[in-house]
């Protein structure tokens, strides 16, 4: 079953509506994946629970939404466009080209070989720039070139000042953000894993340049984060923190660790909690020439603090909470997603859908609640096939509308994982389901 999980989620996700390929009746565009009715819900579920905990509830953390394109020094500073590389190769056989450290790459090209009982040589490895470009003005001729961005992070820290003079926060604190991404990925696959656009949910958390003070904060992020895919359900067994070796950090970064999943295929990274010292704002500081150190008014003190970076990709996080919720129990599919992520809250139905009474009273309790949750209206076959149906996009609870609820103004209420049903208060509908959420 694991070793067909992925190609079973990429399925689901197709019939049921959450991801599609990119581009797809024009025959697709590689690394590019649209989001479907249920996928788009659940995307901006995963993105609200994220801002919620790093930025809303909190008073130390600022969000920020910074535009993609930027002046083209913002990368040179970065030292995006000089080292931003990853390693590529070539078969000399047949021209194909892939990363030299991508296990996956490398064992499916060297399949391919055999069985065309070829002898495998590769290139040695060069420098890749992963960077997008793009073109931008309105003279032909004199248009300047501009990079989508490699990472959000530089939004931020080239902001750095103006949330500083703006909100004058007092060291620790953070900017966060939310966005999309792009790199000219050599061999993107697995689904979503490795797209060339795809969205971070990222921390910039500015310390004093100080040991002591690094070894907290570093730690206190790695739990933070770690504890937040735990509380969105993620199976404690299956996610972990492996370090960075040296020669796999970027090149901003002095340590790096990784929040990984054991996805079908092998363990990967998810998020990672970085050291980035003070490399980006010394640097903007240096290409720009602007004063980008902070002043403590309580030490009175002037420094470039140091960055701890939490930084984690939308797209695989939801593959990787998709992959775990999967389940097939008995004869159903069931995606065990949390509540808070799932596309649906509760669906409702009314018993039968040849009596204008039902659905009359069913449609008042679906209008009702959706005034506060996302929740589907369901009409179609038996009461089985319906509740399998919402089983399979991991809608948490099922709602009947039947005769007793003319009588008493009660419903029966299906629970997802557990299939038990109860009767409770059409007045009770609202609270069980934000209980759960
Ligand atoms: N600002 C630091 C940074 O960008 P990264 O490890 O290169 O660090 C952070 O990327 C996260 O972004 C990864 O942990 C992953 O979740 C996501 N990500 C990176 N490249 C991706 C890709 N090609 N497709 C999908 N997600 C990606």
């Amino acid at each position: 079953m694991e070793q067909n999980k992925l190609e079973k989620i990429v399925s689901l996700c197709k019939r049921r509506g959450f991801i599609f390929p990119g581009s797809e009746i024009y025959g697709g565009l590689r690394g590019t994946w649209d989001y479907g009715p249920l996928g788009a819900e659940m995307k901006f579920n995963l993105k609200q629970a994220w801002w919620e905990a790093v930025v809303k509830s909190r008073d130390d953390i600022y969000g920020v939404q910074a535009a993609i394109l930027m002046n083209s020094k913002v990368w040179e500073g970065s030292g995006h466009t000089e080292t931003f590389n990853d390693p590529l190769i070539e078969c000399k056989i047949c021209h194909e080209r892939c990363r030299a450290d991508d296990e996956d790459g490398i064992k499916f090209h060297e399949g391919e070989h055999t069985v065309k009982k070829e002898k495998v040589e590769w290139t040695e490895p060069k420098k890749f720039n992963l960077l997008v470009e793009a073109k931008l003005g309105v003279i032909e001729g004199q248009k300047s070139i501009v990079f989508l961005r490699g990472e959000i992070t530089q939004g931020v820290h080239v902001n750095f000042k103006n949330v500083v003079d703006s909100m004058h926060p007092k060291i620790p604190f953070g900017i966060a953000q939310i966005g999309k991404a792009f790199r000219n990925e050599i061999t993107p696959g697995n689904f979503t894993y490795r797209s060339r656009e795809f969205e971070q949910i990222e921390l910039q958390w500015y310390i004093k340049p100080d040991e002591k003070e690094w070894t907290r904060w570093f730690n206190y992020w790695k739990e933070e984060r770690m504890n937040w895919y735990l509380a969105l359900g993620m199976n404690k067994d299956k996610i972990h923190f492996r370090q960075q070796t040296s020669d796999e950090l970027a090149h901003y970064a002095r340590e790096a660790w990784d929040i990984e999943y054991e996805t079908p295929f092998g363990w990967r990274e998810c998020e990672g909690v970085h050291d980035r010292s003070d490399w980006d704002l010394s640097r903007h500081s240096k290409f720009s020439g602007q004063d980008l150190s902070y002043f403590d008014s309580e030490t009175k003190e002037r420094f470039v603090p140091w960055v701890i970076e939490t930084s984690g990709g939308v797209d695989r996080a939801l593959l990787f909470f998709l992959l775990d919720a999967y389940h097939e129990d008995e004869d159903r599919v069931v995606l065990k997603l949390h509540p808070k992520l799932a596309p649906y809250k509760a669906a409702v139905f009314p018993l039968l859908k040849n009596k204008p009474e039902l659905v009359e009273k069913a449609r008042g309790i679906y209008q009702d609640l959706k005034k506060d949750f996302n929740i589907a209206w369901d009409d179609r076959g038996n009461i089985g096939k319906r509740y399998y149906s919402q089983d399979e996009i991991g809608t948490p609870c099922c709602v009947t509308i039947d005769f007793q609820t003319l009588e008493d103004e009660t419903v029966t209420i299906r629970d997802r994982d557990s299939m038990k049903q109860e009767r409770v208060k059409v007045d009770d509908l609202r609270s069980i389901i934000r209980s759960s959420v």
